[in-house]
């Protein structure tokens, strides 16, 4: 069947709902990508992150241990949504920076992008140490 053809058969309640999927869909604005708001969590230090280069994901957010020594200055936190379309990016030790697998997308430390298709920089939360628990917030 051609394409004018299958559009001909579709009745207007159909291609009204295809349009709002349609615009739900969209990449601008697309909920998949957003960063969490509201962040406000704690890691224990004598558990978790005990050494540079090691990573988790939690409550959608990738918290990183870049040195040694339990200073706020040892680590960082991004969204784990990637801006492109939303699958989860990892941290990668080697490279000191965040990627995301899908379709190659690089972020910094910062979040910040450094290789695309990404159109726009992780959203990168408050960290502060104290003792050994790591508050993450934002
Ligand atoms: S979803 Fe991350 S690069 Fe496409």
């Amino acid at each position: 069947m051609e394409r004018r053809d299958f559009l001909g058969t579709l009745s207007a309640p159909v291609l009204a709902a295809c349009a709002v999927c349609m615009g739900a869909c969209s990449k601008s604005g697309d909920s998949i990508t957003a960063a969490p708001t509201g962040v406000n969590f704690t890691i224990d230090l004598n558990t978790s992150l005990t050494f540079a280069g090691s990573w988790l994901a939690q409550s959608g957010v990738v918290v990183a241990r870049l040195a040694s020594g339990n200073t706020a200055g040892s680590f960082t936190a991004v969204q784990q949504a990637c801006t492109h379309e939303g699958v989860a990016i990892n941290y990668d030790a080697l490279g000191t920076r965040f990627v995301c697998n899908a379709h190659g997308s690089v972020f910094n430390t910062s979040g910040a992008v450094t290789a695309g298709p990404a159109p726009r920089a992780l959203k990168q939360y408050s960290v502060s140490v104290t003792g050994t628990t790591l508050t993450v917030t934002g």
